[in-house]
């Protein structure tokens, strides 16, 4: 086996970190819009959070972000000089429907995305789209309380609908939700979630999963109804839990970890609920509630393909162990000893592609695609006006011979790699604009002139994909 020929090379970015426009022509109010940088972010994104107002003083990254929204023709064009073939993007759902309870929709909206496909169409290039990237109606959320509601699905499949129809001709690879494990770890990013003291945060967050994963397998039903060469992936934040030590309370520990994370896809791509999981819910007397038709509904319309981001592995400890705790993509863990980390803490691990791609692959037998994995790092403008960002090649070039090992060597049915981020973008976790993971630098730190400036990893990856992953 080897890379095939039609690989899906690309990038990806989502509408919150990367549009800006955030009023424009209709727009409503997104979650992440209230959501500002600073040291509050990182309770916020958690849930806790109760004012919605807009504060003059604060810098909220949503609002202009990169300026995609004025800048697409422009970036799509960059893109197609890399020579992807595939872009995959997400839908503000604001855009679109500004509430989320419109009866009817946004047309300059619609638009948007229209010219955006139409661009990509002009290249060649796939879109794999992203129904909803930490992205919710603000009014959604304060009004029903967001995924907490089961009336949520009908709003989202009301997006969906017209997403599928209007579309059609342009869109084939859909992901009902970005990294749907993060509802566990950053619940108002991920979801719009909020809490109060006294909430059994675990019940609500769960009952909230389950709404998103009825949504997802109605949204399957209708994506085929609508378009039968529609295609929908599970989308999760993957990254394989190591044991710290081979102590067995540590092993078990990791075991339980990977549980938690591919709970989703587990019933995303089986249809149904894991047994560990069913015991997990009695003992913590997390009671979920279900409609009659929900275990028909799971077991009918499962995901066809598989996709996740990739940042770093986890290492894993029992609570007796000495380990130091490190960051990561939203979880803190172990220390792993033998990884070199980013700028932010997050561990370099190469390796740890190759064995998730496996483990994934091992677990669900289905088509798989990387739709995330990238460095954030600080980069500078030199006196040439050159950015030479070696350690982003090095990462990524280290990554991509990990993933041809996994399809070579182990066999692992992998078809496209979007690499993240396929410009800089604001980063979700700490809003900050200098975690920069694109391969195309903007300028929206300090003049924000918003130019665009080509990185040197920008030429190298132009000719990872001419090569088909040869030169790397
Ligand atoms: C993933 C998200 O969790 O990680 C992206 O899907 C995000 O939206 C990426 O940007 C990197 O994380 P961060 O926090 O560095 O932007």
């Amino acid at each position: 086996m080897t890379i095939r020929k039609d690989f899906l090379w690309g990038g990806a970015t989502s509408a919150n970190q990367y549009e800006g426009g955030y009023n424009e022509d209709g727009r409503g109010i997104s979650s992440m819009d209230v959501v500002p940088s600073g040291k509050n972010r990182s309770d916020i994104i958690r849930g806790n959070i109760s004012d919605f107002s807009i504060g003059e003083d604060l810098y909220y990254p949503t609002h202009k972000a990169v300026d995609f929204y004025h800048h697409y023709e422009e970036d799509i064009a960059l893109f197609a000089e890399m020579g992807f073939k595939a872009y995959r993007l997400s839908i503000s759902w604001t855009r679109i429907f500004p509430n989320g309870d419109e009866e009817t929709p946004n047309e300059a909206g619609l638009k948007f995305y229209e010219n955006v496909f139409k661009e990509c169409k002009k290249y060649n290039i796939q879109p794999i789209v992203t129904i909803s990237h930490f992205d919710v109606p603000l009014y959604l959320v304060e009004k029903i309380g967001s995924w907490k509601n089961r009336e949520m699905i009908d709003y989202y499949l009301k997006l969906c609908k017209v997403l599928f129809e209007r579309y059609k001709d342009y869109v084939e690879y859909w992901l009902p939700f970005n990294e749907i494990n993060m509802i566990l770890h950053a619940p108002f990013m991920a979801a719009g979630l909020t809490f109060k003291g006294g909430d059994n945060e675990e019940q609500i967050k769960y009952q909230a999963a389950h709404h998103e994963l009825i949504a997802s397998s109605l949204a399957t039903k209708m994506a085929k109804e609508i378009n039968p060469d529609n295609k929908i992936g599970s989308m999760f934040a993957a990254g394989s839990a190591y044991p710290y030590s081979c102590n067995p309370k540590d092993v078990w520990e990791a075991l339980k970890v990977d549980q938690e994370n591919y709970f989703f896809v587990d019933i995303q791509s089986r249809g149904k609920y894991p047994n560990y999981a069913l015991k997990e819910f009695k003992r913590k007397g997390i009671d979920l509630v279900m409609h009659d038709e929900d275990k028909q509904l799971l077991s009918e319309y499962p995901v066809d393909f598989i996709s996740f981001s990739y940042y770093n592995s986890r290492c894993i400890a029992s609570k007796d162990s000495d380990a130091k705790l490190t960051d990561g993509n939203l979880f803190a863990t172990a220390k792993n000893p033998y990884l070199e980390a980013s700028e932010w803490g997050w561990p370099i691990d190469p390796l740890g592609l190759r064995i998730t791609l496996n483990e994934v692959y091992d677990r669900y037998q289905k088509p798989m695609i990387i739709v995330e994995n990238g460095l954030g790092a600080i980069d500078t403008i030199n006196e040439d006006g050159q950015i030479k960002d070696d350690y982003r090649i090095q990462y990524l070039s280290d990554h991509i011979k990990a993933i041809k090992s996994a399809i070579e060597e182990d066999g692992v049915d992998l078809f496209g790699y979007t690499a993240w981020a396929a410009c800089d973008i604001v980063s979700a976790s700490s809003g900050e604009m200098k975690k920069r993971y694109g391969f195309i630098y903007v300028d929206a730190d300090d003049k924000e002139s918003f130019t665009r400036l080509k990185k040197d990893s920008f030429y190298w990856y132009k000719k990872v994909i001419q090569s088909n992953g040869d030169i790397l």
